[in-house]
């Protein structure tokens, strides 16, 4: 157990059997197709007018995501997996997500909608046509377990998750609907213990094995856990409303000094999207306004409001080697998991996500989808925060490009963990790592909380 070979082989989850070329093509083919018909309904269900607008400074219009994915697929699966001639190689500057920042972007010479949608089209058309033909044992990293074709899939699976995200902030008729979670098999209320004890001792955190994991999950590694509590379920906004009622906003002993001067001078009280009305609250989402409902997940608070709550409760946040280790450990093997369930894919019954639902289902539900101590709903209905910067594992090496992973590194952004409602599948595991700045409060991120034995 104390090489990094054995750590790869001996404890890391077996996974899926390795699908043949035929069904490797499938799976690829698959995965690229259910992005583009996500991608489809974010973008049709508004006029050309939404889609060319900037909703907040935040994001980009919605026309940029959509060339920016079929760019993206263009650079990586055209001309570098399939060897082509580029299709537009003149618009690659404009799609640079570095090049130009999300407020700058509707000042760009962005492609016209019905533009927009005949290159990423066209681009689709040429890359299932390299799918065909490429070899995907044999030929390198990039084409090996037709990597590249997953990568491109999650990116466009997170670009739709941005989009959604756009679609939240968005003002104006109601676009999207969906139906609404399932509730809880039990009653409502605390389902069984609010937290468990995690074991102490070393686990295994990233993966070698897992075929489209991305570079900042790699490789497979040992790590010591002391032993902790977890909360089974995440925090939910009744919860979140004690802390309101408690003053919590005003006093700063809780809070990190950055994130207090962050709601001073922005005069922030409550979570995005919350106002209160009389006695009670209410919240916009996706273009309807709701009570706040007391048994849901808490969303849209930042890594400082989440690590101030935290701390007024007598708590903390989970360090992302604890999530990860409540999420994948199994204390019965002392193997990995892909997912807290085991190592098959989601399903409906064990997680909310794949934007089935427009929202998290109550705190305590998917009890299918719990992991071997009891924690709950640790992948889908929301993002995470952790208590860690995003920082690479031992042995990182980036690939394919700086730019997925790399340049993001360091004390700027936290770790989000175990993806939300509005997540696609393919771009979610056990060992999925996620990140942002610890301001950010319009993704959709809740908490959990731990606290030391
Ligand atoms: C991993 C969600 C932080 O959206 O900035 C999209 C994913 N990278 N295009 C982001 C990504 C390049 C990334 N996050
Ligand atoms: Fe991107």
């Amino acid at each position: 157990m104390t090489t990094d070979d054995t750590a790869r082989r001996g404890t890391e989850g077996a996974g899926e059997p390795e699908p043949a070329p035929d069904g490797l093509r499938r799976r690829a083919l698959d995965a690229l197709t259910a992005a583009r018909t996500r991608t489809a309904l974010l973008t049709d269900t508004v006029d050309d007018g939404e889609l060319t607008a900037q909703h907040s400074p935040l994001m980009s219009p919605l026309v940029w995501d959509l060339a920016h994915i079929g760019n993206q697929e263009e650079q990586w699966l055209l001309r570098t997996v399939g060897r082509r001639a580029a299709l537009r190689p003149e618009i690659d500057s404009v799609y640079d997500a570095f090049e130009h920042p999300r407020a700058s972007r509707p000042a760009l010479p962005l492609l016209p909608p019905p533009e927009a949608r005949r290159y990423a089209a066209e681009v689709r058309a040429r890359v299932v046509d390299v799918l065909g033909t490429v070899p995907l044992e044999g030929g390198g990293p990039l084409t090996d377990a037709s990597f590249a074709f997953g990568m491109i899939a999650q990116h466009e699976q997170q670009h739709d998750e941005t989009m959604l995200i756009t679609h939240q902030l968005r003002s104006g008729p109601v676009a999207l609907t969906a139906p609404e979670p399932p509730r809880p098999a039990l009653a409502p209320g605390p389902f069984g213990p609010f937290e468990v004890l995690v074991p102490g001792g070393p686990f295994t955190m990233g993966t070698s094995t897992e075929p489209w994991a991305l570079d900042n999950e790699r490789p497979a590694h040992r790590r010591d856990v002391p032993a902790f509590f977890l909360d089974t379920a995440p925090v939910t906004c009744g919860a979140y409303r004690a802390f309101i009622d408690d003053g919590g906003y005003r006093d700063p002993r809780w809070w990190a000094a950055d994130g207090y001067g962050q709601i001073r001078r922005h005069d922030i009280g409550a979570p995005l999207f919350w106002r209160r009305d009389g006695g009670q609250w209410l919240r916009r989402r996706f273009g309807v306004v709701e009570t706040v409902p007391d048994d849901e997940p808490v969303l849209h608070v930042s890594w400082y409001e989440a690590d101030a709550y935290a701390r007024w409760a007598g708590r903390r946040l989970p360090t992302e080697a604890e999530w990860e280790k409540a999420a994948r450990h199994d204390p019965a093997t002392g193997r990995s998991r892909r997912f807290p369930w085991g190592d098959t894919d989601p399903t409906p019954e064990r997680a909310n996500l794949g934007q089935r639902h427009l929202r998290p289902a109550p705190a305590g539900s998917y009890p299918d989808g719990a992991s071997p101590l009891g924690v709950r709903q640790l992948i889908g209905d929301v993002w995470e925060w952790t208590a860690s910067d995003f920082l690479p594992y031992p042995g990182f090496a980036a690939f394919p490009y700086r730019e997925y992973s790399e340049v993001f590194f360091g004390p700027a952004h936290k770790v989000l963990r175990g993806g939300a409602f509005g997540v696609d599948p393919v771009a979610c595991r056990g060992t999925f790592r996620n990140w942002d700045l610890p301001v950010r409060r319009q993704i959709f991120a809740g908490f959990r909380t731990a606290r030391d034995v």
